[in-house]
């Protein structure tokens, strides 16, 4: 078999990982993808950066989208970030010219999933996505292949890294939120922008792509509900706490009677529950499936070699020719959600109830 010629855009703290990883165990990943994987080419700005990897013998394109098009590479791996400019040029040039293309972009997915996916299909390519929600938690694949015979309820959980961080490191040690989001930030968990994590709409972004996953609806985020961790101070963590709950930023998908509602917001849960035990930069998906009841799965949500973890299994997928529809047929409606079903008044902020 003809070895798979990978193109990695962007080498930031995943594509860093990315890269070095397929370098230093290539045999392990010829043994899994049964052909040889190689790193054939890559696009960054700054070449004198040490990335902790040789680039010798490597392609260096200084332009994305000259990468995404060019005939010495057979798959394009989108970890530049951002929902326009470069890195939605650079997916659709690499679908446009027939090569399957992986991405950790929970913004582009959100606002152009449907487009995107509607070209892969009818160009026979794949468009794999699983570092995009909830980083290291398989849970993309966990949705579309082992949940199919379930009908689910809701889908909820904790998918920003850096809010649970800056909520847990408040709480424990009673640290000014602009302390811990600086430490978030030195960590690589924080987005470039760190406004998307801490406003709630990076979770929003995860939360429209888990929903249509789930539920078989179009992906929506602008029809999700969001508020973000911004204006919580200690006093409202040390309220919950005096209550038995703590304050987590949770993203629900829910089945409604009028169709599927989606939101994001801080909510109290209580101290008992599985969810308030994730702490840090820990990351917690929960479905309730019909036929299999709940299952929650937890792990870390961000940071490189988690995020690349999934990258490298999109790859190891697409070298093996795993090719899945990227989004399923539209079945459910999504609803404006404007409000949670309860408030509870804890400092100065009102916080929801699940
Ligand atoms: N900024 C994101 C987080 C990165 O903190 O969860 C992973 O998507």
């Amino acid at each position: 078999t003809e070895p798979l010629r990978i193109g990695i855009a962007g080498l930031g703290t995943v594509g860093a990982a990315v890269a070095a990883r397929l370098i230093t165990t290539r045999a392990d990943f010829t043994l899994r993808a049964g052909r040889d994987l190689v790193l054939a080419g890559v696009a960054a700005r700054d070449r004198s950066r040490d990335r902790g990897f040789d680039l010798a013998g490597i392609a260096w394109f200084e332009d994305p989208v000259a990468l995404a098009s060019s005939t010495d590479i057979d798959i394009f791996i989108e970890l530049i970030g951002g929902d326009e400019g470069a890195a939605r040029a650079a997916v659709e040039a690499a679908l446009q010219t027939g090569k399957s293309v992986v991405t950790a972009n929970k913004a582009l997915l959100a606002k152009h999933g449907a487009a995107l996916s509607a070209l892969a299909e009818k160009k026979g390519v794949a468009l794999a996505f699983e570092a995009s929600a909830a980083g290291g938690i398989p849970i993309v694949k966990v949705l579309r292949e082992a949940m199919s015979g379930n009908r689910l309820s809701r889908v909820y959980g904790i998918m920003n890294g850096t809010c649970n961080y800056i909520l847990t490191r408040m709480e424990k040690e009673k640290l000014s939120f602009e302390e811990c989001l600086a430490d978030a930030q030195r960590l690589g968990y924080a987005e470039a922008d760190p406004t998307f994590d801490i406003g709630g709409f990076d979770t929003a972004h995860k939360l429209a792509i888990l929903t249509s996953l789930a539920f078989g609806t179009e992906i929506d985020a602008e029809a999700v509900y969001v508020e973000g961790i911004g204006s919580l101070t200690l006093l409202d963590l040390a309220m919950a706490d005096e209550l038995g709950y703590r304050i987590k930023l949770l993203g629900v998908a829910t089945r409604t009677q009028s169709g599927i509602e989606q939101r994001v917001h801080p909510t109290m849960v209580p101290k008992s529950s599985a969810i308030a035990r994730v702490k840090g930069v820990t990351n917690a998906v929960a479905l309730d499936g019909d036929m299999v009841g709940e299952i929650t799965l937890v792990g870390p949500g961000a940071g490189g070699n988690a995020t690349a973890s999934a990258v490298l299994a999109d790859i190891v997928d697409v070298a093996r020719g795993v090719s899945r529809p990227p989004f399923g047929i539209a079945t459910e409606h999504l609803v404006p959600a404007s409000r949670a079903p309860m408030t509870l008044h804890a400092g100065g902020y009102y916080i929801r109830l699940m």
